[in-house]
C-alpha cells in the first residue's frame, strides 16, 4: 500500500519546509514538491505538521516492581503510545536479581510479539553481575539483537547493583561498544533517608521527594560518571530531574566522559506540589527520582532548548491509583512487613511510576512549543531523532529520509482538547494530567506505512509492530 501526503509542513531535526512525501511498501520513497502517484492513498496535510514517528527511549510495559506488576500490556501500551504519536518503544527489560537474563529477555520480547502495534526494542537490565553474566549478555547481544544495557544505582535489595557489579557491567559494555543506561540515585542514602523520615512519622506521599533530594540524584550521576571515566564506557542517564544532576553530567562531559542525558515529560510539566495533594492523591505523582520544584523544571526546558539534554522519554510506569498506589496508604496494613518500620502504609510502599506514554508529545508541544520554550526542531530532535541515533536505530527511525521506515505523524496544531482518564488508552485508572488543556494532536499515525491512527481515532488491530534488531 502507498501513501502520498500532500502539502505538509515537514519538520525534521534539521529543517522545516512545505512539501509532499510518498511512502511505498512501508518505506519513504520520495520527498519533494508536486509529487503524484496514481495508486496511493492521498492525504491532504495542508496546515499540518509532518513529523518522523516519535521514539520513547524509556518505557516500562511489563514491570514486576515493589510487590506488584505494572498495569499496561503491549495491546494497551502500544495503542496509547500511537494515539500520542509515538511509533517506537524502547522498553526496560528488568529481571529480578535471581532471574536468568536470557530467559528474561525472551519473556519480555514474548510479551510484545504479535501484540505490539509499535515497533519496539529493549534495554537489557543488568540486575546482577556474576561469573555467568558476561556469557549471558554476549548471547543476548548476538542472538537477541540488543545493544543497550540498563543498570539501577537505586532500589537497594531489589533491582539495584553494587559498585563491583557496576564496574564489571561498564567494562563489559566498553569492550563491546554497548551503551549503558542508568538510573542514578545513591541507594544507601535513599534507604537511610526513608528510615529517618518514616521513624519521624513523615509517612505521606509528600515525603517521597525529601527522601531522595537532588543531592542524592547528583551523587548518583557523579558516581556513574566516575565509573564511566575509569572504564571508558558510553553512558546514558535516564530520567534526569534536576539542576545538580545535569551539572554533574555536564562536568563529566567536559572531562571527556561519553554521557547522554534523558529527561522525561513529567519533570517538565509537573512539579513537587502535586505530591502534596490531599487525600493521598499525591501518590499519583510518586516516581523516582521525584518530581522537583518548578525551578528545576524551568532549567530542564532551557537545557533541552540549548541541546544539553539529548532526549525526552516518559519512563511510563503505570500503576492504578485505587489499588496499587494505595499499597502505601496508612490504612493499608497488607504490606507492613515490607517497609522500614514494619508499621502499615507509608510512602516507601507506593509503587513508583507515572503513566505517561500517551501524553509525551502533546505535553512537549503544548507546554514547550506553544509556550516558546522549545522550537519544533527541538521537539523532533529530542523525542525522535536523538533517541534513534543514540540507540542505533537511525536513519531507519527518527528521520524523514528516502529509505527510512514510513513511521509518520501528521500533527494537527489547531486541535484543542483535554487529557482525561475517561478518554486515554492507557490501562490505568487515573491520569496524572487529568483536565490539562492540550493544543495539537496526532491526527494520522503510521508504522512502516500501516495507518494506525486516522483523524485522531484508533485504526489499528494489534500486532502490527516488529522487533527492531540492533547490532553494536
Ligand atoms: O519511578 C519510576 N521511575 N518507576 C519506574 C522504575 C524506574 O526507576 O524507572
Ligand atoms: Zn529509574
Ligand atoms: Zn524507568
Amino acid at each position: 500500500m502507498s501513501l502520498l501526503i500532500k502539502n505538509a509542513t515537514i519538520v525534521t531535526a534539521d529543517e522545516i519546509f512545505i512539501g509532499d512525501l510518498l511512502a511505498v511498501a512501508g518505506v519513504i520513497k520520495e520527498i519533494g514538491a508536486g509529487l503524484s502517484s496514481p495508486d496511493a492513498e492521498v492525504i491532504d496535510a495542508t496546515g499540518k505538521y509532518l513529523f518522523p514517528g516519535f521514539i520513547d527511549p524509556h518505557v516500562h510495559i511489563y514491570l514486576p516492581f515493589m510487590g506488584t506488576v505494572s498495569k499496561d500490556d503491549y495491546a494497551s501500551g502500544s495503542k496509547a503510545a500511537l494515539m500520542g504519536g509515538t511509533t517506537t518503544l524502547i522498553e526496560m527489560c528488568c529481571p529480578a536479581r535471581n532471574a536468568d537474563p536470557v530467559e528474561a529477555i525472551r519473556l519480555w520480547k514474548g510479551n510484545a510479539t504479535g501484540i505490539s502495534s509499535c515497533d519496539y526494542t529493549f534495554h537489557m537490565g543488568v540486575t546482577r553481575f556474576d561469573e555467568t553474566t558476561a556469557e549471558s549478555l554476549d548471547a543476548i547481544v548476538r542472538d537477541e539483537g540488543i545493544t543497550s544495557l540498563k543498570v539501577f544505582l537505586a532500589y537497594k535489595g531489589a533491582l539495584g547493583i553494587d559498585d563491583r557489579e557496576l564496574y564489571e557491567t561498564l567494562s563489559f559494555a566498553a569492550e563491546r561498544g554497548l551503551i549503558v543506561t542508568a538510573h542514578c540515585e545513591n541507594a544507601e542514602l535513599v534507604a537511610e533517608m526513608q528510615k529517618k523520615l518514616v521513624s519521624e512519622g513523615k509517612t505521606g506521599p509528600e515525603w517521597h521527594e525529601p527522601s531522595r533530594p537532588v543531592t542524592v540524584e547528583a551523587e548518583g550521576c557523579h558516581h556513574l560518571m566516575t565509573f564511566a571515566e575509569m572504564t571508558g564506557a558510553e553512558v546514558y542517564v535516564v530520567h534526569t530531574s534536576c539542576i545538580p544532576a545535569v551539572e554533574a553530567i555536564t562536568a563529566a562531559r567536559a572531562r571527556g566522559v561519553k554521557a547522554h542525558i534523558e529527561t522525561v515529560a513529567s519533570y517538565l510539566t509537573l512539579d513537587s506540589s502535586y505530591a502534596e495533594l490531599p487525600n493521598f492523591e499525591g501518590a499519583k505523582y510518586v516516581m523516582s527520582p521525584p518530581i522537583r520544584s518548578k525551578e528545576h523544571g524551568d532549567f530542564l526546558w532551557e537545557k533541552l532548548a540549548d541541546g544539553t539534554i539529548d532526549t525526552v522519554g516518559t519512563d511510563h510506569a503505570p500503576f492504578d491509583f485505587k489499588t496499587q498506589k494505595r499499597m502505601g496508604h496508612p490504612e493499608n496494613a497488607l504490606d507492613a512487613s515490607m517497609n522500614a518500620t514494619g508499621k502499615p502504609g507509608d510512602f516507601t510502599l507506593i509503587p513508583n511510576g507515572i503513566p505517561s506514554v500517551e501524553e509525551r508529545v502533546k505535553l512537549l508541544y503544548t507546554d514547550g512549543v506553544c509556550e516558546g520554550k522549545i522550537d519544533l526542531q527541538t521537539l523532533v530532535r529530542t523525542a525522535s531523532t536523538n533517541p534513534a541515533k543514540i540507540f542505533g536505530l537511525y536513519p531507519r527511525k527518527g528521520a524523514l529520509e528516502v529509505g527510512s521506515d514510513a513511521d509518520l505523524v501528521i500533527w494537527d496544531p489547531e486541535f484543542r482538547g483535554e487529557i482525561s482518564v475517561t478518554t486515554h488508552s492507557m490501562a490505568t485508572d487515573y491520569s496524572a494530567f487529568e483536565g490539562k488543556a492540550i493544543k495539537g494532536r496526532a491526527d494520522f499515525v503510521t508504522v512502516r506505512g500501516q495507518v494506525l491512527v486516522r483523524s485522531g481515532e484508533w485504526a489499528g488491530s494489534g500486532g502490527e509492530g516488529e522487533f527492531l534488531v540492533r547490532v553494536p
